[in-house]
């Protein structure tokens, strides 16, 4: 026992220094830096919930003001943030070649679900993204859209049921549970049935991807920290079972789709078409990265996977702040009730065209923050 203790003390030493140690990287360098603790380095608030992202790099930016760039630490890890926008932009497009790895861990033997778009990099993530890219054209949008006034329709009925009942709605759940639906349906054309069904499976499993356990937090210290160690150690990103769920659901859909050679337009038949021919035909590319490759079915879960998070938790997160945002602002929300009715009118209902041509809502959503579009696309695409 007392032996365990040691070992446990002396382990910690040593991690406590090489993290202290690291916290020398960018002064050492002579860049600027803040002042990191362990274990987090820079981003304990962040870690800990108390402030968001977004506000943090808002943050270190007013503090930082007047330099061009500052050093960070994510746990023992440096991370470089560029601060003035002339040196970003050379990042994002004329020096691109050498930034486009986000510097995500994943682990593809052991944990292959990891190895999803937004984490992968270099050829593979150029490949994997020419051969997606189609997935998201105004197109395939259009078509998905009758099911996502479906999906609408059932959120409607359901808030007038709460309505008739308490009048007490927790809406960032019920849109949790709507765009959820509509992931399900427009991507994997399957019925989550998450607005009925109170214990939903897909609504569970998107709900714990984005829960942190004192576990996953732990782990996490790991695989930012130490990204070998957490190879050897399997350490999944996501918690097994939701691993497993997806795993499952992404599995069985694709094989009973192949199997009983069912075609439907959603991202998952595009993913069948790259696993049968590797590439798609309104791919024009001859990069020789794109052609020739044929997606396993381990890529294809992946890509389903991150498509589906990505998805449900950003648009409801985005609807629910913009809906509270409106709610204490009675003058935009009577001008945006304007337009939708406007529209509805002129184009005999909710269609595809009558959405696209609301350009004031759109605002409320999106905001006009960058004027330069091109630099928005650009952000974008750096992603995806
Ligand atoms: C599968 O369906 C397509 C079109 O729906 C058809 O052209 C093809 O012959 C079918 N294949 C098999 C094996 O049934
Ligand atoms: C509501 O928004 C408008 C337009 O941005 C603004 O002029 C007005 O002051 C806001 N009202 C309140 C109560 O915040």
């Amino acid at each position: 026992m007392e032996s365990i203790m040691v070992l446990f003390i002396i382990a910690l030493s040593l991690i406590y220094v090489y993290f202290k140690k690291s916290y020398n990287y960018w002064s050492g360098m002579g860049v600027p830096q803040l002042s990191p603790s362990f274990p987090f380095g820079d981003m304990a608030s962040v870690i800990f919930r108390k402030q968001n992202m977004g506000d943090k790099i808002k943050e270190i930016y007013e503090k930082m003001k007047g330099h061009r760039y500052v050093g960070l630490y994510f746990f023992s890890r440096s991370a470089f943030l560029p601060l003035d926008p002339v040196l970003i932009k050379d990042i994002l497009s004329k020096d691109f070649q050498h930034f486009h790895d986000r510097g995500i861990y994943y682990d593809e033997k052991n944990d292959p679900l990891s190895a999803h778009l937004f984490s992968i990099a270099g050829p593979k993530w150029k490949r994997l993204r020419a051969k997606l890219t189609p997935a998201f054209s105004p197109g395939k949008l259009k078509y998905m859209f009758g099911t996502i006034v479906e999906c609408g329709h059932q959120m409607i009925s359901k808030l007038n049921e709460i309505a008739e009942e308490d009048g007490e709605v927790e809406i960032k759940e019920i849109l949790a549970r709507y765009t959820t639906d509509v992931i399900g349906s427009c991507a994997f054309g399957l019925e989550c049935n998450c607005m009925r069904d109170q214990n939903a499976e897909f609504r569970f499993m998107g709900k714990r991807a984005f829960t942190q356990t004192v576990g996953d937090v732990m782990k996490m210290v790991i695989i930012r920290s130490f990204p070998p160690l957490a190879r050897i150690l399997r350490l999944g990103v996501f918690s097994g079972s939701v691993t497993s769920f997806f795993n499952r659901v992404v599995r069985e859909t694709l094989e009973y789709r192949e199997k009983n050679n069912i075609s439907r337009q959603d991202f998952l038949q595009l993913l069948i078409q790259l696993r049968k021919d590797g590439q798609l035909d309104e791919e024009m590319s001859n990069d020789k990265h794109t052609i020739g490759t044929k997606l396993t079915i381990e890529e294809a879960a992946a890509q389903a996977f991150i498509f589906f998070l990505a998805g449900f938790e950003t648009t409801s997160t985005t609807i629910s702040f913009a809906l509270f945002e409106m709610a204490q602002n009675q003058s935009i929300q009577e001008r945006a009730r304007e337009e939708v009715t406007r529209l509805f009118d002129k184009h005999e209902g909710l269609t595809y065209d009558a959405v696209m041509e609301m350009s004031y809502v759109d605002t409320i959503l999106f905001g006009n923050i960058i004027p330069d579009g091109l630099f928005e696309i650009q952000c974008c695409s750096t992603v995806f």
